[in-house]
């Protein structure tokens, strides 16, 4: 079966970073708004998708703000294999959370006019009392992999449940970068700000973690360049995979 493409979808500033103070100027703060437009707004440019793919990190800095889950250790033992809580949702938050740490409070997310279900992709290494939390919050999830977590796997199944042949990866840069280091990522799609911050412990687009990954070189071409109404720039490269 062939994966769904992926379009790695980011906000960065003129620094290549994702995070930090350059997000509180005026600048970021309109061009944020046109990247979630031309992401996952009502009149999308990429409008093949149903959802996007986000770390574990970003959801803890963005939505979960790093709650510990309430488990049940004594809760009773779950069938085996995937749960998908709720059927034909427009939008999925796809959040890869590889040992179950997340301590969501609901089964959605709102960014911006979005609403969307999350959806948590997590390996077989996860426990009883975790998935029996996540069934108790009605938010489906995913089984990739067993020790580690198979991001192949995760489309695939992504693909096969939600029907699309589009997936949209939504960062942060750890994430971004193990997708790309597989081979994964078709094309890459960056509003790039007119601001920076020359901060040094931020993470940018692409950041290699020694626990997944190595550093290494990757080329891109270019498809498409636009200067969009807000004085930001939209780029768009096709990924030079092997
Ligand atoms: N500007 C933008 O467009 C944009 C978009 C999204 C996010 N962000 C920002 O990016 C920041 C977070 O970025 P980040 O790079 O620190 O974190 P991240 O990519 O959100 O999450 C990294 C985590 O994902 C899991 N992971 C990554 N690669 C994996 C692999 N190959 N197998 C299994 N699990 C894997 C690991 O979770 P475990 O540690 O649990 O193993 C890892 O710690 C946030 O502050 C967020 O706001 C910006």
């Amino acid at each position: 079966m062939k994966r769904p493409y992926l379009i790695c979808h980011m906000h960065m500033s003129l620094d290549g970073k994702i995070v930090g103070p350059h997000l509180e100027t005026e600048a970021a703060q309109s061009s944020m708004r046109t990247y979630y437009e031309l992401g996952y707004g009502n009149n999308r440019i990429f409008n093949g998708h149903k959802g996007w793919l986000s770390g574990r990190i970003s959801s803890e800095d963005n939505f979960t703000h790093y709650q510990e889950p309430e488990l049940n250790l004594d809760a009773e033992m779950i069938v085996e294999g995937d749960y998908i809580a709720v059927e034909n949702a427009e939008m999925h938050y796809f959040s890869i959370d590889p040992s179950g740490k997340l301590g969501w409070n609901t089964n959605q997310i709102t960014y911006y006019e979005t609403t969307a279900h999350v959806v948590q992709i997590i390996t077989g290494k996860v426990n009883n009392a975790y998935k029996d939390f996540l069934r108790r919050k009605k938010i489906s999830y995913i089984i990739a992999g067993e020790d580690f977590l198979d991001l192949e796997e995760a489309m695939l199944k992504i693909q096969k449940y939600f029907h699309v042949d589009q997936v949209i990866l939504g960062g942060g840069g750890g994430l971004n970068w193990s997708f790309l280091q597989q081979g994964l990522i078709d094309e890459i799609s960056i509003v790039m700000t007119p601001a920076a911050d020359g901060s040094t412990d931020t993470q940018s687009l692409f950041d290699a973690n020694e626990i997944y990954n190595q550093p290494a070189p990757v080329t891109f071409t270019i498809k498409e360049t636009q200067i969009l109404n807000d004085g930001s720039v939209w780029l768009r490269y096709l990924v030079n995979n092997k």
